[in-house]
């Protein structure tokens, strides 16, 4: 799949225009203090850089051309890289590695255990992987925490928003993972 980065942008921007919350991840992640994130599957970098603008060394990763320039025309100060993150090896940990926006179900159908690998490799010992995507489109949570667990991934805590309310078994999780 390929995106328009401009055009997916411009739909933040409407709602944040409108005066609706845009940055319920990055709270939720600036909530565990971290010093250092890894936006996987950054898209247009919309997380990293409300991250960034809150004093948190961050990096972008996605394997998307139009995304990541929308993003560099956005944030051009920050790392935005073109990878894959299917086996992602950057040579470096992070405090937490965060995936928004449903990122598992837009690697290819078949490459989650690689994807959830790669991100959570970037896991440092003590920090977290952090991820919300829809249920019931084909990736659940069984494989996920699954995939999580071959990473070396232990759940701490999942809700049903990334405002934390309790996850009751319905149509979105946001997991918390963390590295022992
Ligand atoms: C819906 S967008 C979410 C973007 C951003 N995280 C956000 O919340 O606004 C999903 C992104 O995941 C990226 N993605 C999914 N699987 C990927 C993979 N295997 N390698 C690199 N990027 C991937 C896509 O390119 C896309 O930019």
């Amino acid at each position: 799949m390929t995106w328009n980065g401009d055009e997916y942008q411009a739909r933040f921007d409407r709602v944040a225009s409108e005066g609706g919350d845009v940055h319920g991840e990055a709270v939720l992640v600036r909530s565990l203090e971290p010093a250092s994130v890894l936006d996987a599957g950054c898209g247009t970098g919309r997380v990293a850089i409300e991250l960034a603008r809150h004093g948190v060394a961050v990096m972008g990763v996605d394997g998307d051309a139009s995304m990541l320039a929308t993003a560099r025309r956005l944030a051009p100060g920050i790392a935005w890289l073109q990878r894959d993150l299917v086996g992602l090896d950057l040579g470096r940990l992070f405090d937490v590695v965060v995936m928004a926006g449903n990122v598992p179900l837009f690697t290819p159908r078949g490459t989650e255990l690689g994807l959830v690998g790669g991100v959570g490799g970037h896991v440092r010992p003590g920090g977290r992987l952090v991820a919300g995507f829809s249920l019931g489109r084909g990736y659940g949570l069984d494989d996920y925490d699954a995939h999580c667990c071959a990473a070396g991934l232990v759940l701490e805590a999942r809700y049903a928003t990334w405002s934390r309310d309790p996850y009751a078994g319905g149509e979105y999780a946001v997991s918390v993972h963390c590295k022992p």
